[in-house]
């Protein structure tokens, strides 16, 4: 095993030979003909002139040594079933579904938007995308109409694929009237709809418009369709995502970069070899699942479970129960599950056979030191490790790389900055490098991001330049909107966003879209959305709304049925997971004289803080009544 600060260094310092050495991890068409090609910054080219194809290498190319061993295995808590899906059987599921995208007109470069519970027929549907050369564009299932149709119209997808149903506690959501919805509300309208049929709440056709995959996939029961040789550059895929503005970003990623990136990620931090299982308890719809249900286990000829549920039912052992039924090597969860988990009976740890579990892996919040304690204690000392990326990246930023060489975990630190970034602290006022120990600053990456990072934003490169790399002044760096420190050992810690972005329960929302839904809400004059510390959730969404007529004022019962149709028109249109612990209503917001919101001064009281230098506040009065209203 080599040492990790060398093999670091040589990531950086002599980027090339490094990565064209993880290149071998993956099988390739043609070979690159250059290793990353850098000529007009930040646009890095990764792997060009290389031809693959993300599908061969996560399903055909595993087919001469493991054509019987489960590739999928799908659970649902929610409909009860399981079904395991063999490589043999996943290469035929993912021919029939490529099939009927190409039946219905989907060509290389046209997009997909698949709009899913989690099934495995959202897999098929990825993986028949990337078999065709077309960009798959997974929306996370719990969004609703609203958030659907403007990514509809930004992905412009020829077909969407879809379904009845999802489910949630044992009962049906239904997904069709919400597609029907925004699709009547999109500009664009793709040229069929897919569903996948699960009886589990009726649909209204839309003849000559929707399609039914059962009956299409009978008819292409025996398809063939061979892969399609693509760049390595070409697009795989986009994944939306919240920045401070009210329109998402479609993060595009590549083809060679992200499928290197990934292989070697198996390697070297999930520490995860060809026919372990690998359980990632998160959602297709979101960058984890994305990365670490599909691409990378499969990729690395793993077995991947993707369940569908939450973690405490039928009871709160459901997935220690999985991990001794599949022999789960490596698993990978938010901390707000593990949190979830810490609230039920510490019997059901130590219930089952968990000798097979290697490593816990948990990412997308911050990892508070009471729940690392407690699931390290409930794991008997396995190695409990965080890891801090971002949708843009695809792959751990920052974490301890057990797989080049074991190293000490902090509480409280993801760890070190891994292979490939070049990570910076910066003075976000001058752009200096921070180079001392504990000093915070913006969370920076020099360019060129690594293999399988954000190629650009989807169809808007000035977008890509101007929200990534023109923040920092005086320099051109990658900015994380994350505020670190780093300590004298080069382990960072992560003290919260330098933007309107809050994190609930692990998913990444911006407060804008929130404010743009409520203010859909004919008596809202003006709103504020910001986050505010939950013990459970990390963060939820707290509005604090000016009424048009303010009337109702002093009336508890008429503000409760507002607050209650503020929450249903963000259900409505971004979805449950969005909505607002509370509305609040308020005479005026807090402001500078200049007009700019005081979020943070809000969310500061909001938590009981000290809101800090306040001078340039246009009427204080407007705090002081939110300060009052949570210390009553
Ligand atoms: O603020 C950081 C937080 O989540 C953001 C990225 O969210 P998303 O794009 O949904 O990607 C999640 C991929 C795991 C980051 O900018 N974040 C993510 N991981 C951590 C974290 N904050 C603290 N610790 C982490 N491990």
């Amino acid at each position: 095993m080599s040492n990790f600060a060398d093999f670091y260094r040589r990531s950086i310092e002599d980027r090339d030979a490094f990565w064209a050495e993880q290149a071998r991890l993956v099988e390739w068409q043609t070979p690159p003909q250059t290793i990353c090609n850098y000529d007009k910054p930040p646009f890095a080219k990764w792997f060009a002139g290389g031809t693959t194809n993300l599908c061969h290498n996560a399903v055909d190319r595993h087919l001469k040594e493991r054509a019987d061993q489960p590739a999928l295995i799908w659970v649902s808590t929610e409909t009860e079933q399981e079904k395991i899906y063999t490589y043999r059987d996943l290469h035929a599921e993912v021919q029939r579904m490529a099939a009927a995208l190409k039946a219905l007109g989907v060509g290389k470069g046209d997009r997909v938007l698949i709009y899913m519970p989690m099934i495995p027929e959202a897999c098929f549907a990825m993986l028949a995308c990337v078999r065709i050369g077309a960009l798959h564009s997974v929306v996370f299932g719990g969004f609703a109409s609203g958030s659907l149709a403007t990514r509809i119209d930004d992905a412009e997808p020829t077909v969407i694929v879809s379904a009845d149903a999802g489910s949630r506690g044992g009962k049906p959501v239904p997904y069709k009237h919400l597609l029907d919805e925004a699709i009547v509300l999109a500009k664009h309208k793709p040229k069929a709809v897919l569903l996948v049929d699960r009886g589990l709440a009726p649909m209204n056709l839309v003849e000559g418009r929707d399609q039914i995959w059962g009956q299409l996939r009978q008819q292409y029961l025996d398809a063939q369709i061979p892969c399609e040789w693509v760049d390595a550059t070409h697009p795989s895929y986009t994944l939306y995502t919240s920045g401070t503005t009210g329109k998402p970003k479609g993060v595009q990623r590549d083809t060679g970069g992200y499928l290197v990136a990934l292989a070697a990620s198996m390697k070297y931090i999930y520490g995860c070899q060809p026919g372990d299982t690998f359980f990632c308890a998160s959602d297709v719809g979101w960058v984890v699942g994305h990365s670490y249900i599909i691409y990378a286990p499969l990729i690395g000829g793993s077995s991947t479970i993707m369940y569908e549920g939450t973690p405490i039912r039928p009871d709160g052992g459901i997935w220690w129960r999985l991990v001794e039924k599949y022999k789960v090597s490596v698993m990978f969860t938010a901390p707000t599950a593990i949190r979830v988990l810490k609230k039920q009976d510490p019997a059901y740890l130590s219930q089952y056979d968990l000798s097979s579990l290697r490593t816990l892996f948990l990412a997308g919040e911050p990892l508070d030191e009471p729940t690392a304690q407690w699931i390290s204690g409930g794991l008997k000392g396995k190695p409990v490790i965080d890891n801090y990326w971002q949708t843009e990246t695809g792959w751990p930023i920052l974490t301890i790389c057990n797989g080049v060489e074991r190293q000490p975990s902090k509480f409280g630190s993801p760890g070190k900055a891994v292979y490939g970034y070049n990570v910076k602290l910066l003075d976000d006022q001058t752009g200096a490098e921070l180079t001392g120990a504990n000093q915070k600053g913006v969370v920076a990456i020099e360019g060129p991001l690594p293999p399988g990072c954000l190629q650009t934003v989807w169809r808007d490169d000035a977008r890509f330049l101007n929200t990534y790399w023109s923040s920092v002044p005086n320099r051109m760096v990658y900015s994380t909107f994350d505020w670190g420190i780093r300590d004298e050992e080069g382990y960072y810690f992560i003290l919260g966003r330098t933007d309107d972005v809050i994190n609930v329960a692990g998913h990444r929302l911006g407060t804008r879209e929130i404010e743009e839904a409520i203010s859909g809400h004919p008596n809202i004059a003006e709103v504020a959305v910001v986050g505010v510390a939950d013990s459970l959730k990390g963060q939820v969404a707290m509005a604090f709304a000016v009424l048009k007529d303010a009337s109702v004022l002093g009336d508890e019962q008429a503000l409760l049925k507002l607050e209650g149709e503020v929450m249903k028109v963000v259900d409505n249109s971004l979805g449950a997971v969005a909505r607002p612990a509370r509305v609040r209503f308020v005479n005026q917001l807090p402001k500078t004289r200049s007009g700019k919101l005081l979020r943070r001064a809000m969310q500061a009281v909001s938590e009981g803080r000290d809101p800090g230098d306040l001078t340039t506040m246009e009427d204080p009065a407007a705090l002081q009544a939110i300060k009052d209203m949570f210390q009553n």
